[in-house]
């Protein structure tokens, strides 16, 4: 260059573009927020794009702070790899649709699963004519004789399911999706790694949303997918073609989330529990949902699987079962929050047929036993007998 100095136009745009160097590692991860990355030579950049070489180059292929939360969620999961997503849905469509629709392969899928999750099943049902089953995966006979009609790509379940609380028992699945060359799918967002690690008991592929407990504030939404290498190499290049990768910043924050996610998820588990035995006896009350619960169908399964822990999420059917005594409990409540998500710090509750399962026809929602005086429980850290006082004085109101 001519110029001997730099113009202050150009000082200030080049300026601080890194940290100063210093001594002393960080105790938590940096945020780097930097959208693209920077080499010494064409070369060494030429071989980071190309794979030849490990390397950040643009942030819908790949950040430090998204690789630092993904490496923490495949060790705390047990699997090879993870690749975060922009929100739960995102993954589930990513993974759902790389190991199974895109290809022409057959799903066998949890009916009363995530409301959304049902509903994009059955956009690609009707748009692209995907040929997808629903059954009740806690049934093993009709698991097995879904898988045993046609060769199935993918048999997809949740842990713990939304909003009915049903528990599959993941190493049965895998099993039956092993013998008919199926890969097993599990979305284990109500359970948490803390409850279990579906990957050790077969499931090929482990999705979160990180929205719910893994974050755990109620300020982030993300996702994630996990299992092999090659798993994460095909997620990889969904987030490089269809976008939908996590921002640095969500990242860096579900980092932070995520640090006390086992403090949370026990003691969440462990004031839920009393929840459900309360509201199991309470006179306004037809019927509480919890695995918990020796009533629960799948007590003795969600007992060996979870070692101990039930979730922390309680499902209700208000005896009298209407719209206007769900409405009349969810505006007496004055501790929980009416909100559509769970797994935060506070205790969140919610109607299904209004909210995550509204897309579902009305027929279905009753067929399962989602009914206009369900509601959904999520249980916070807040004090137990607080939590139980506000749910009492809305019961009250019903
Ligand atoms: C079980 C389950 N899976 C996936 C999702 C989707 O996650 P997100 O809201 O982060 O897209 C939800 C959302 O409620 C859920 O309950």
């Amino acid at each position: 260059m001519d110029r001997k100095e730099l113009g202050a136009g150009t000082r200030v745009v080049r300026a601080a573009r890194s940290l100063p160097p210093g001594q002393g590692e960080p105790v938590v991860p940096p945020l780097v927020q930097s959208v693209a990355f920077d080499y010494g030579s064409a070369a060494e950049q030429d071989a980071v794009f190309g794979g030849e070489r490990p390397g950040y180059v643009y942030g819908r292929y790949g950040t430090p702070t998204a690789a630092a939360l993904e490496r923490a969620l495949a060790e705390l999961d047990g699997v090879e790899a993870v690749t975060c997503f922009v929100t739960g849905m995102a993954a589930i469509a990513a993974a759902v649709d790389a190991c199974a629709i895109s290809r022409g392969g057959r799903v066998v899928a949890q009916e009363d699963c995530y409301g959304q999750t049902r509903a994009l099943f059955e956009r690609w049902v009707r748009e692209r004519s995907a040929d997808i089953v629903f059954v009740d995966t806690t049934d093993r006979g009709a698991v097995e004789a879904a898988l045993r009609t046609k060769p199935t790509a993918l048999l997809y379940a949740e842990a713990i399911a939304n909003p009915l609380l049903r528990v599959n028992d993941v190493a049965g699945l895998a099993r039956l999706a092993r013998e008919n060359g199926a890969s097993l799918a599990v979305d284990a967002t109500f359970a948490t790694p803390v409850l279990f690690r579906p990957a050790g008991l077969g499931a090929t592929m482990v999705i979160h949303s990180l929205t719910k407990y893994i974050n755990g504030h109620g300020d982030v939404m993300g996702g994630s997918v996990g299992g092999s290498a090659e798993l994460a190499r095909a997620m990889r290049d969904r987030t490089i073609l269809d976008g939908g990768y996590l921002p640095p910043h969500e990242a860096w924050l579900a980092i932070r989330g995520m640090r006390t996610l086992a403090l949370r998820v026990w003691r969440q588990c462990e004031s839920a529990l009393v929840v459900a035995r309360h509201l199991a006896k309470h006179p306004k009350v037809a019927r509480v949902h919890y695995p918990g619960l020796p009533d629960h169908p799948q007590h003795e399964v969600a007992k060996r699987q979870f070692g101990g822990l039930y979730g922390a999420v309680v499902s209700l059917a208000l005896r009298d079962d209407t719209k206007p005594a769900a409405f009349r409990f969810l505006d007496a409540l004055e501790l929980a929050v009416s909100a559509t998500t769970v797994g935060d710090l506070f205790t969140e509750v919610l109607s299904p047929p209004i909210s995550s399962h509204r897309r579902l026809p009305a027929e279905e929602r009753k067929r399962l036993g989602i009914t206009d005086g369900f509601l959904r429980i999520s249980v916070g850290i807040e004090d137990p007998d607080d939590i139980i006082a506000d749910l009492d004085r809305a019961l009250d109101r019903v």
